[in-house]
């Protein structure tokens, strides 16, 4: 089976899993309609490797190695794997017309992945006429360090495929969970609170926001949740929650937050803007 692997987008999550992919010997076409995203990843990849040399912790021959994996192209054409991901923006439509397009130039084994956050891989795959062929992998922000990765089954999923999957994930270096295809899956499930009370204590004007990030990090956190909402992209934290919201029927517990939505409006999109609820 061909496993080759091609990723869709080039944002935050797109460079990071090709970077990992990359770093652990895997030979990956990175794929983005934005050249300058393309070249943003680029940079922020080699940064990131030169940083790693810095440090000792890989030589240079090794970086330069990493980097010659990468194949960031701007031509959909070349879009061409085993296995192809998509990490582009959180929107339904998009990820089934990219997948459908794609399906035209690839062969009948491709598997197509998803990196949605929170959107119904069912519902993605059922606009396509080829649903069994569709599946969830969730990475986690910074995909370069994160274990852990979600893999997402719909009626539609075939076991072998699950298994392709895992076996990827495991030549990334990563640990997959392997869960059904709900609303978050299960860690945008699980963690909604931790935002979602926090944006509601700065709403409320209990505490600022760098006094919660001080005292959920005291507390034994890596990252408080503003610091954490930057890190993800405000835009991609809102349309989780909007979407999260929506599917279990709009619970007065998860009413996404005006502040958040506010940020959105404003472009102030987190660390990839610059700035979010803090500057950088
Ligand atoms: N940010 C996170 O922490 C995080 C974590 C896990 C999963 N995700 C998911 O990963 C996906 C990407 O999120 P991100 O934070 O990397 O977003 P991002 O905004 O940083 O990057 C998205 C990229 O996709 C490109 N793009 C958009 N439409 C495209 C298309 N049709 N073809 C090719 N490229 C296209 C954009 O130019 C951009 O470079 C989303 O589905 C998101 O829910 C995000």
């Amino acid at each position: 089976m061909d496993d080759s692997l091609c990723i869709c987008g080039s944002g935050t999550m797109g460079s990071g899993i090709a970077q990992a992919a990359a770093g652990h010997g895997i030979p990956v076409i990175l794929y983005d309609l934005n050249p300058e995203m393309l070249s943003r990843a680029s940079i922020q990849i080699e940064n990131d490797l030169q940083n790693q040399v810095a440090r000792n912790r890989i030589r240079d021959t090794e970086k330069k190695e990493i980097l010659q994996r990468i194949h960031f192209t701007g031509s959909i054409s070349e879009c061409k794997a085993g296995i192809i991901l998509e990490a582009i923006v959180e929107k339904e439509e998009a990820k089934a017309a990219l997948f459908a397009g794609l399906e035209k130039i690839n062969s009948a084994t491709t598997l197509f992945a998803s990196n949605t956050s929170s959107l119904s891989i069912k519902k993605i795959s059922e606009q396509t006429p080829f649903p069994e062929r569709i599946i969830g992998m969730h990475f986690f922000n910074p995909a370069t360090r994160m274990k852990l990765v979600e893999i997402i089954k719909t009626d539609h999923t075939r076991e072998a495929d699950i298994q392709r999957i895992r076996q990827l994930a495991s030549r990334m270096g990563k640990t997959a969970v392997i869960c059904k295809d709900a609303p978050g899956f299960i860690v945008n499930h699980v963690a909604r609170p931790f935002y979602l009370e926090a944006l509601r204590l700065a709403e409320m004007e209990i505490a600022d926001m760098k006094t919660i990030d001080q005292l959920v990090e005291s507390a034994g956190f890596k990252m408080g949740p503003f610091h954490l909402m930057d890190l993800i992209g405000n835009d991609i934290n809102y349309t989780v929650s909007c979407s999260l919201y929506d599917a279990l029927g709009k619970p007065g517990r998860l009413k996404p937050s005006i502040l958040q939505e506010l940020k959105v409006k404003q472009g102030e999109l987190g660390r990839k803007t610059g700035r979010g609820w803090f500057g950088y």
